[in-house]
């Protein structure tokens, strides 16, 4: 099913919370709102539920508008943080319900069951209740109860933020495998970046209410089109450093401090703002054996399979990723490079990408 959301808004009480958005969803898509806490999403997806009605605007599935249609008439299947299974009831009973209530024959249903029990690996825990389930199998069980009816379209709330980090991973990847398997249209709220860029085939990103740029994970990840984006996506987070463009003879400059860092005819800004970030990846700064600039190691996280070191230089805060056993500590000094053919400019007032 094909949904699109057109100069939707929603207004509690006189204020705005979402704003004016436009988006797309193609049939079998997997999209994702991602955005931190507060920017909308969940109120996006209850319009498109049907549980609130928007303010302005118009929500369509396959061309068709649907504001007026209520939840229960949407074909939706619904899994939100609180799985909100019923605890007096078996698994069996909890996946069967939404059958039940459409008034099925009981051989169906149990047919029915059985096969969704099945395809999420829940058979042998059947006739338990969720209280004796692990977090793993309430989820499932909860994706079963919102599958098992069929829906046309998928909605997600954050449904992994009450799992542990490594089921959280396994629940990424199963979700995932059988949204594909299925093709059901999917939107999935999350304010965690890693779970849109692992599962969605593009990403919508939120802040304060509007769309602030969407596109597939490559797209945001290597092109941020906004600061915001920039900021947002990529772990560690990118560097954002303060610079004034300098044009001499034909070459481009970006001056960090004392610095003055040569810009790539293939990353220089199209045009020049008064107030400039530069965005460089903690992937794209590397320590230097020679050339490079001198700083000084404000801190290290040791991450396991990595380093990222944060260094003072030109009294900017840098992150960059190294190998470990670098045999650095806190206060040594070190020289960095940075690859400019990565850096990202964006103008600091409105935001926009100078690329
Ligand atoms: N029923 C409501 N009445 C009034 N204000 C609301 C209501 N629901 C949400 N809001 C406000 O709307 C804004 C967006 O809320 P929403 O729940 O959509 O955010 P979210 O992006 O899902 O955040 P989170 O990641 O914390 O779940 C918030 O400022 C919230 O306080
Ligand atoms: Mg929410």
């Amino acid at each position: 099913m094909r949904v699109r959301l057109n100069n939707v808004s929603k207004n509690f009480d006189g204020t705005m919370v979402v704003k004016n958005l436009n988006l797309n969803i193609e049939d079998g898509e997997f999209m994702a709102l991602l955005g931190p806490s507060g920017c909308g999403k969940t109120t996006t997806l209850l319009m498109i539920a049907g549980i609130y009605r928007p303010s302005e605007g118009t929500i369509e599935f396959d061309g068709r508008i649907v504001n007026r249609v209520p939840a229960k008439d949407r074909h939706l299947g619904m899994v939100f943080q609180s799985y909100a299974l019923y605890p007096h009831m078996t698994v069996y009973e909890n996946l069967a319900f939404p059958l039940t209530i459409q008034r099925k024959p009981k051989t169906e249903i149990r047919r029915e069951v059985i096969q969704m029990a099945e395809m999420l690996g829940l058979t042998e825990v059947l006739d338990r209740k969720p209280g004796m389930l692990s977090g793993g199998q309430q989820q499932r069980v909860a994706l079963g109860r919102a599958l098992i009816k069929k829906p046309r379209l998928l909605l997600f709330d954050e449904p992994l933020s009450n799992l542990d980090a490594r089921l959280r991973v396994t629940m990424r990847a199963e979700i995932k495998r059988l949204q594909k398997e299925l093709s059901i249209t999917t939107i999935y709220v999350t304010h965690d970046q890693t779970e849109a860029l692992t599962m969605a085939d593009r990403i919508a990103v939120m802040r304060d209410g509007a769309l602030e740029a969407v596109g597939p994970a490559e797209m945001l990840y290597e092109r941020p089109p906004t600061l915001f984006t920039a900021e947002f996506i990529g772990h560690p987070p990118m560097n954002l450093l303060d610079v004034a463009l300098e044009e001499r003879g034909e070459e481009v400059y970006a001056r960090l401090g004392a610095l003055l860092l040569k810009i790539p005819r293939s990353r220089t800004p199209r045009r020049f703002a008064s107030r400039v970030k530069m965005g460089i990846r903690p992937q794209h700064v590397t320590l230097a054996r020679q050339g490079g600039y001198p700083a000084k190691v404000y801190l290290i996280e040791p991450q396991g399979n990595q380093d990222v070191i944060i260094c003072d230089i030109e009294g900017a805060h840098v992150s960059l990723v190294a190998a470990p056993h670098h045999n650095l500590t806190m206060g040594d000094m070190v020289n960095i490079a940075f690859h400019m053919e990565n850096a990202h400019f964006y103008e600091s007032d409105s935001g926009r990408s100078l690329l």
